[in-house]
């Protein structure tokens, strides 16, 4: 341990005393930087990084200082011979000692990247930190030719117990009955099916049914994995519906069929994925999407003891349930803010429980408990929820997200009944253990940032389609009416990509 000069420490006290808990100082060199955005190889739309305060005496600050933090980043082409665009914008302040550090490469560089975390002018912990090139940017299709090393690169979790838990079901794929039995029993003129096959990583599909829009969200992923990672050659049928489609038991004959969907219910077999919501916005963040899994994280309201303590709820009329959690707001205003933003469900109700003004998202954390009612499946909200600085209030539900698995209830929210009767009593409870429901909210939030890190989302997806391809018992084929999904083909893609070898009319 190391000790101040004595004569400075009574001083150094009185001001710490004076200041009341104000922190130490930051030590730049002391303080840790770490995460996929440091790794040349880690190709993602918008790669991140993350950096925790130390101080002089190597604590970890648990707050930030109050006004504009003094870390800056800064990320530039290695070769003064390569001009990219690079967007960096000022780092995200978590609050509580870290901050998120994101960058997004518009081009590729081929020398390499160098990146700058500077505390004031000194630099933090390694920096500068060189990422020899290539550096791929995100429209850059150069796909890694191995899949491990690929998984590697971005840490990818070696179990995925809800994708496990998902193919117990399909030890084996059987693509003609599938063939023979999806468009019949799916793809009628409601159906919201898009049949998929991946070929020498080349993407085929055809719509079945009418209400096939969504399909630009599984297009985008799937484009966006190909140009990074080389895709197992497979045949599957994406459901772009809210609800689950399969609930033919394991045990009956004939048995189920393994269609992915974005959503999960007790009562059915389907194989998910994570939502299109939290995927597009992954993809799209920082390019009009403002709110997505890491800018949520810098936009959680005031510190916990400054939130006003109510549960807060808006949305839309998807459920009865969240009719009955506003009719409860009115009777309890002091305890509850429910209101809903859209009537399209329930329009006769409108004149009754009135319309509530919209809000922009990150002011929801002006409260501190959140209440989490299902929409027409799970509230594809909930991801965000738990990453702000509040108490997540979660109806129990039979619809389930690619991640839930890993939540527990008390540990990271507090579950409500679905018929919500419970609700005053958990919001009462909250209040009167302040302490105990901040450590579930932190609790909640931790887990949150560590299983909805954009690199993990590219390794869940991968997995569902490795588990997938290996239990094909056929050879994939393009179908009639399949057409190639192209990738983007304008100055925006433009690139070279030292894995490709040159085509034969070159040589
Ligand atoms: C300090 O923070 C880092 C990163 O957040 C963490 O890994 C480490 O365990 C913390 N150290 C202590 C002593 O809490
Ligand atoms: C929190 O509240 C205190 C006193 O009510 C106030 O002085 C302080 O500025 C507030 N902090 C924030 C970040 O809102
Ligand atoms: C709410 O559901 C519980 C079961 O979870 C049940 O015991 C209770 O009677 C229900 N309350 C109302 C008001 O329907
Ligand atoms: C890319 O193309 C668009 C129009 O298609 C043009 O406005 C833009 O300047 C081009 N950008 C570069 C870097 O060439």
């Amino acid at each position: 341990m190391r000790f101040p000069p004595a004569l400075f420490l009574p001083l150094q006290l009185a001001a710490l005393l004076a200041a009341g808990t104000r922190e130490a100082p930051v030590s730049a060199p002391r303080s840790l930087v770490w995460g996929p955005g440091l790794q040349a190889a880690a190709v993602l739309p918008v790669r991140y990084f993350y950096l925790q305060a130390v101080s002089a005496q190597g604590q970890n600050l648990t707050r930030s200082a109050p006004g504009q933090t003094l870390f800056k980043v800064l990320v530039k082409s290695l070769s003064p011979k390569e001009v990219v665009r690079i967007h960096v914008p000022k780092p995200l302040d978590r609050n509580d000692g870290t901050f998120l550090v994101r960058y997004r490469l518009y081009d590729t560089v081929h020398k390499g990247l160098k990146i700058e975390v500077l505390y004031g002018d000194e630099h933090v912990a390694q920096s500068p930190y060189i990422l020899k090139g290539p550096v791929y940017h995100e429209y850059c299709e150069c796909p890694q030719q191995d899949p491990q090393a690929w998984q590697k690169t971005l840490s990818c979790q070696t179990n995925e117990p809800q994708i496990e838990e998902d193919f117990t079901s399909f030890p084996s794929i059987n693509l003609q009955q599938m063939l023979n039995e999806v468009p019949k029993r799916f793809g009628d003129e409601r159906g919201a099916i898009v049949h998929y096959t991946i070929l020498n990583n080349h993407i085929y599909r055809r719509s079945l049914g009418k209400y096939t829009d969504f399909r630009m969200f599984s297009d985008e992923i799937l484009l966006s994995l190909a140009r990074k990672v080389h895709l197992p050659d497979l045949e599957f049928y994406i459901n772009l519906g809210d609800w689950p489609l399969e609930h033919r038991k394991v045990n009956e004959t004939p048995g189920p069929i393994p269609i992915i969907s974005w959503c999960g219910s007790l009562d059915s077999r389907d194989v998910i994925l994570p939502t299109y919501d939290i995927t597009h916005s992954t993809l799209e963040a920082m390019r009009g999407v403002t709110n997505d899994l890491l800018s949520v994280q810098g936009n959680t309201g005031p510190p916990w003891s400054n939130k006003t303590e109510k549960a807060f709820f808006r949305g839309r009329d998807s459920r009865e349930e969240r009719l009955e959690l506003v009719q409860m707001s009115k009777e309890n205003p002091q305890l509850l803010d429910a209101g809903i933003t859209g009537y399209f469900f329930f329009q006769e109700k409108e004149k009754e429980l009135g319309k509530a003004k919209l809000m922009g998202f990150f002011d929801f954390f002006k409260y501190k408990y959140q209440v989490n009612v299902d929409g027409t499946v799970a509230a594809y909200r909930f991801p965000y929820l738990l990453l702000g600085d509040s108490l997540v209030l979660k109806q129990d539900s039979p619809y389930y997200e690619h991640f839930y698995r890993a939540l527990i209830p008390w540990k990271h929210y507090v579950p409500i009944k679905r018929n919500l009767s419970d609700l005053l009593e958990k919001v009462k409870w909250a209040r009167e253990n302040d302490e105990e429901a901040k450590k579930i909210a932190k609790e909640g939030q931790l887990m949150a940032r560590d299983l909805l890190q954009p690199h993990r989302l590219y390794c869940y997806y991968y997995r569902v389609l490795q588990q997938y391809a290996k239990r094909q018992s056929s050879k994939p084929e393009i179908r009639d009416g399949m057409e190639l999904v192209p990738h983007l083909d304008d100055n925006i893609s433009i690139c070279q990509c030292h894995r490709k070898r040159p085509s034969k009319e070159e040589l």
